[in-house]
């Protein structure tokens, strides 16, 4: 049931203020300013015993992953970095007694990611799920972990539950954060920042009339670059996958910050470019590198807290906390690929070539 929408993609990236809602309800304890996660299976005096953070996972997953180890890295100060569950599989990789693996997938099916938490196991590593399927074999397979509360995702290609990822990940960071050095004051504001995402995510789909139009120029595109500097990097990945999944245009996502180390040469009126611009101790670095683009007559597509001077266009979205901003600012973008899908005459909720699980090696 479609409940009035034309697609499940529609659907599912309109149930997003909810699906948030739902990922939050229960969790905030107010008085000690942390979150509730009771099943982590993860004591204090064990969490504090972590000295690193691992996390792993396949496509959307991963890019929900990257955002969520930056989250940790910067809320909890523990060294925490993301990689496709596939990759490390085959690597040989080291396990490490004191590392804390985390396995992230909407299905809770992936094969690839299984085989990556039953290796990790059978090394005697602790593997936590951050995954929305309950009861799902990766669910059952973990240590412990949280359910991300998205709800049932039909299309393949994934909105809500990457945006649900990306919160529980807010949420096991201020978790981990309260349990070393993040102050209370801290923990209040991401608490209070946490508490304003529904109505923001309501606020930017509300911008649907506009992001249409843009899509409508964008879909005669043969290529589109998507840049982002630290934490918008990973919202830039993300973009440009779900881009290129329903439109079939393709897409590269670049650090904002290696333009100029290749990039840079591609850079004519016909590549449009998409910037993440966040209102951070970064702005000014981003701005710079839309200059760099306008001077060989790019066309930009800003996504920011405010306009942007040197973009042609700019979405602009709601401020939230630095640390949360990457929840946000990659919502318009899911429209914009929708739109542009929708402009193209794709088959949106079911991309060729695609499944919704690959359970397959
Ligand atoms: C992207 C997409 C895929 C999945 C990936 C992992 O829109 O649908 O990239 O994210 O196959 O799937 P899960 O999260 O189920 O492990």
């Amino acid at each position: 049931d479609m409940g009035g929408h034309d697609t499940y993609m529609h659907k599912e990236i309109f149930e997003q203020a909810d699906a948030v809602d739902r990922v939050l309800r229960g969790r905030i304890d107010d008085r000690f300013s942390t979150v509730h996660l009771g099943g982590l299976n993860l004591d204090a005096r064990e969490a504090r015993q972590i000295r690193r953070v691992k996390i792993l996972g396949c496509g959307t997953s991963y890019h929900a992953g990257m955002i969520g180890a930056q989250m940790i890295e910067e809320l909890a100060r523990i060294p925490a970095d993301a990689e496709p569950a596939s990759e490390f599989r085959y690597r040989n990789a080291v396990v490490d007694p004191d590392t804390l693996y985390i396995a992230v997938s909407q299905s809770g099916e992936t094969y690839d990611v299984l085989a990556a938490v039953q290796e990790l196991k059978r090394k005697g590593a602790r593997v936590l799920g951050v995954v929305n399927v309950v009861g799902s074999a990766i669910a059952r397979e973990a240590d412990g972990g949280m359910y991300v509360h998205a709800g049932p995702e039909v299309c393949v290609v994934s909105t809500k539950c990457f945006t649900n990822t990306t919160v529980a990940f807010a949420l096991l960071a201020l978790h981990l954060g309260r349990t070393r050095d993040l102050s209370v004051r801290d923990g209040k504001r991401i608490i209070e920042g946490l508490r304003k995402l529904p109505a923001q995510i309501s606020e930017i789909l509300d911008q649907e009339e506009e992001i249409k139009k843009l899509a409508a120029e964008y879909a005669e595109a043969h290529s589109m670059l998507f840049i982002g500097r630290v934490r918008g990097y990973p919202v830039a990945r993300e973009a440009s996958l779900k881009l290129k999944e329903v439109s079939y245009i393709h897409a590269e996502a670049y650090p904002a910050s290696e333009l100029k180390h290749g990039p840079l040469a591609l850079i004519e009126p016909a590549l449009p470019t998409v910037a993440i611009v966040p209102n951070d101790d970064l702005l000014e670095k981003n701005r710079a590198a839309l200059e760099e683009i306008k001077a060989r007559s790019g066309r930009i597509l800003a996504v920011a807290h405010q306009h942007q001077e040197k973009a042609d266009q700019t979405i602009v979205v709601p401020k939230n906390e630095d640390e949360l901003d990457p929840i946000l600012m990659g919502i318009p973008l899911q429209l914009l690929a929708y739109h542009t899908a929708l402009a193209l005459g794709r088959d949106i909720d079911k991309p060729r070539n695609l499944a919704k699980s690959v359970t397959v090696e």
